[in-house]
């Protein structure tokens, strides 16, 4: 029974070691660790008020030099690869960085990748997370600047293409390319009247894959998904009309396009030399592709690497040795979708954190598509990121939701007051001073509930820059935290962009 007890401490007493490590020292007494780095972190402020070279600096070093993190980095800035070349040789991990770019060795093909990890039934479900979340991620980088509501039917529609065609590569082929759904969807039958033509049935990728798929021994699951894919592409699709169906396959193809070309190819096309996996051997992978220099193809891939990490760690399995894990996104509003509120939920209990820099709470609303569900899936991320740093900022709902957050307390006002009666002229005239002194007087106390931090005082915070000595300053707030530097639930910290 002793024994037990024994091992099991020791037990506890490892893993407690493993993320007690200091990633930061907001004070002297107080100390931000690994393990409470793995609840979250969100960095707001407004454009240069010294988010990425102030905490978000100060943070990364911590999490690459003491913690020792395996990390993900999505890329939206043009020197964000730059960056964290630095962090990396400032922290002697270097040999661990592994940034995906053209011509570099590092290149993951997802849908093989799935393929060999969870086989064909896995890696279909996975083909078509994937794509939703690409189609997801650039629709908002398109004209219409965010999903909206009214897209759920194209969305709807384009899952349910994608869905047919990939279980009819899977059952036909027992694999998915990018190429081969490509060609199946725009091989499709028109109409009633192609499904009965000699002509496209003798020409018909699609039509060769459904034979195909006929032909090979299937189980009974599997014969159930035929006939629902049959039943999609020959009845179903064929008589959509003609604009709805060119709608949906173009939603679907214009995403699979760049996919096949180029730079998205060659990185996530061919073979694979890295896996989101290798995170927990301490890998720091950099996406290469910034979305301010690559637009559509910086989103695809950023989107595709944070898809398939987030997946992988969500089946992390741990022990008390497993290595703390991070997902950093600077300009999270740019990768931001909607899985991220579940994700970052729940990652915690894997050893995963998300380190989230943005400008400001409207942002990610509107990356989130604005609406109701927007915001709610916004305020869910915000929720569960235990550490907000808030630096220097001139929006004021930003501000407010800040001082909000910190929240009010009861503060002590003294008063005073002092008056005589206003026809007591008698006394006056006569110089009876004493007389006078029979006003009244009043003084005292009074209780208000006033907010801990204003919102104004956000906009005077300190930028960072040679103007202010290259200091940063920010407002610390940890979730059920009482800082011992400050007694409160909320800390000022200075960040030396040159330290
Ligand atoms: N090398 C430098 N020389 C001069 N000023 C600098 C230098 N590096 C940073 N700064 C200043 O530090 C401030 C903070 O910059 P930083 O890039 O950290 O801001 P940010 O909050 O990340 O902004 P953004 O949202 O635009 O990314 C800016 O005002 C910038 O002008
Ligand atoms: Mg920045």
């Amino acid at each position: 029974m002793l024994g037990l007890f024994k091992k099991r401490r020791s037990h506890a007493g490892q893993a407690a070691d493993a993320l007690s490590v200091p990633v930061v020292r907001w004070s002297a007494e107080d100390v931000y660790t690994a393990r409470m780095a793995t609840e979250n972190s969100l960095v707001v402020g407004a454009s240069g008020a010294g988010k990425s070279t102030g905490s978000g600096r100060a943070l990364a070093l911590g999490l690459l030099g003491n913690a020792k993190a395996g990390m993900l980095v999505c890329c939206a800035k043009s020197d964000e690869v730059f960056r964290w070349e630095e962090y990396c040789a400032a922290t002697g991990r270097t040999a661990d960085l592994r940034v995906m770019r053209p011509g570099g060795p590092w290149r993951f093909n997802p849908v093989s990748y799935e393929l060999a990890r969870e086989g064909a039934v896995g890696a279909a479900e996975n083909v078509v997370g994937l794509l939703e979340a690409i189609l997801e991620c650039a629709d908002r980088q398109g004209d219409s600047g965010g999903a909206r509501d009214d897209e759920a039917y194209w969305r709807r529609a384009t899952k349910q293409l994608i869905r047919n065609f990939v279980d009819l590569l899977i059952l036909a082929t027992g694999t998915v390319t990018i190429d081969a759904l490509y060609r199946a969807v725009i091989s499709a039958p028109q109409s009633l009247d192609d499904v009965r033509s000699e002509q496209w049935r003798s020409s018909s990728f699609c039509f060769k894959l459904l034979t195909e798929a006929d032909k090979r021994t299937k189980n009974s699951s599997q014969e159930k998904d035929f006939a629902l894919v049959a039943d999609y592409v020959l009845c179903e699709f064929c008589t959509l009309s003609p604009k709805t169906r060119s709608v949906v396959v173009s939603c679907l193809t214009s995403q699979l396009d760049p996919m096949q070309r180029s730079v998205l190819r060659e990185l996530f096309g061919t073979d694979t030399t890295l896996t989101p996996g290798d995170c927990e051997n301490g890998a720091v992978i950099v996406c290469g592709l910034p979305t301010q220099v690559y637009r559509e193809t910086g989103v695809i891939a950023n989107a595709v690497l944070k898809y398939c990490w987030q997946r992988c760690m969500e089946g992390r399995r741990i022990d008390a040795a497993s290595r703390a894990v991070f997902l950093w996104c600077d300009e999270f509003q740019t990768f931001a979708s909607s899985r991220d509120a579940a994700f970052l939920a729940a990652c915690r209990s894997s050893r995963v954190g998300c380190a989230l820099l943005t400008q400001g709470v409207p942002g990610v609303y509107a990356a989130l598509g604005g609406g109701d569900k927007g915001r709610a899936e916004a305020d869910s991320i915000f929720g569960n990121c235990g550490l907000k740093v808030f630096h220097a900022n001139s929006d004021p709902q930003t501000n407010e939701w800040a001082s909000r957050l910190i929240g009010r307390t009861l503060q002590y006002r003294a008063s005073g007051n002092h008056s005589h009666p206003a026809d007591d002229q008698v006394s006056a005239l006569l110089g009876l001073d004493w007389a006078r002194e029979n006003g009244t007087t009043s003084g005292g106390f009074s209780e208000v509930m006033e907010a801990e931090v204003e919102p104004r005082e956000f906009t005077r915070l300190r930028t960072g820059g040679p103007d202010n000595g290259w200091i940063v300053d920010g407002i610390v707030f940890q979730n059920g935290r009482v800082f011992k530097a400050s007694g409160r639930t909320w800390l000022p910290v200075q960040f030396n962009q040159r330290a």
